[in-house]
């Protein structure tokens, strides 16, 4: 039998992405209602993903599943973090504010990082993983390809930004293919058991 799962999101490129990852896995993904907001008010990845997966379980009486992701810059103490969409109006602005906060710091290391949680109808947590992509950041974007602060992350060993990689390639290293990598053998689990 096919189970619904909510995507605690408003966003249909987010919910494409997500069918991608979990295509054949015997849950029926579809958007949330328009009307529910889900504020991100939590200082971490997980609180956030945890408390837009539990609040839209509960409101729609539905399994639900959320996301939230981010680049931490290590020289900058992790930030833009649970900041990251709103650290600008624009993604170019997002990207100058970085990269004018990180001036000619040598260390350049940063991260993204993207947790994955899903909630059963009643709002418990009952799945959570989280992916990790280590990469640099660039001194001025290059590649026209992916979205947000892809152009100025660096993958050292495959000589690429994001922003130049093929969607194939970036998911294979990104930080929310690791996180639905390791989501996919838990819900198959899960589904098993249901
Ligand atoms: P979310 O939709 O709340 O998870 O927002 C995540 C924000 O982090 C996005 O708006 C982007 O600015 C940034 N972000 C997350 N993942 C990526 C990525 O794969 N590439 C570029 N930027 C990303």
């Amino acid at each position: 039998m096919t189970k619904l799962l909510v995507v605690a999101t408003g966003n249909p490129g987010k919910l494409r992405e997500m069918q991608a990852y979990l295509a054949n896995s015997g849950w029926e993904l579809t958007l949330k209602p328009d009307e529910l907001e889900i504020e991100e008010t939590g200082d971490t990845f997980a609180a956030n993903a945890c408390l837009k997966a539990s609040q839209i379980a509960q409101a729609t009486g539905n399994w639900a599943i959320a996301d939230d992701s981010g680049l931490q810059v290590d020289a900058l103490n992790g930030a833009p973090g649970v900041y990251s969409a709103r650290y600008g109006k624009t993604d170019s602005e997002r990207i100058a504010r970085v990269l004018n906060e990180l001036g000619p710091e040598v260390n350049r290391q940063a991260q993204f990082v993207c947790v994955v949680a899903i909630a059963s109808p009643d709002g418990k947590i009952v799945l959570q993983t989280e992916g990790i992509c280590r990469g640099t950041i660039l001194h001025a974007p290059r590649g026209n390809g992916g979205f947000g602060y892809d152009p100025i992350f660096y993958i050292p060993e495959k000589q690429l930004t994001f922003a130049e990689m093929t969607p194939q390639l970036k998911r294979s290293l990104s930080h929310r293919g690791k996180a639905f990598t390791a989501l996919i053998p838990q819900l198959e689990v899960l589904s098993f058991e249901l």
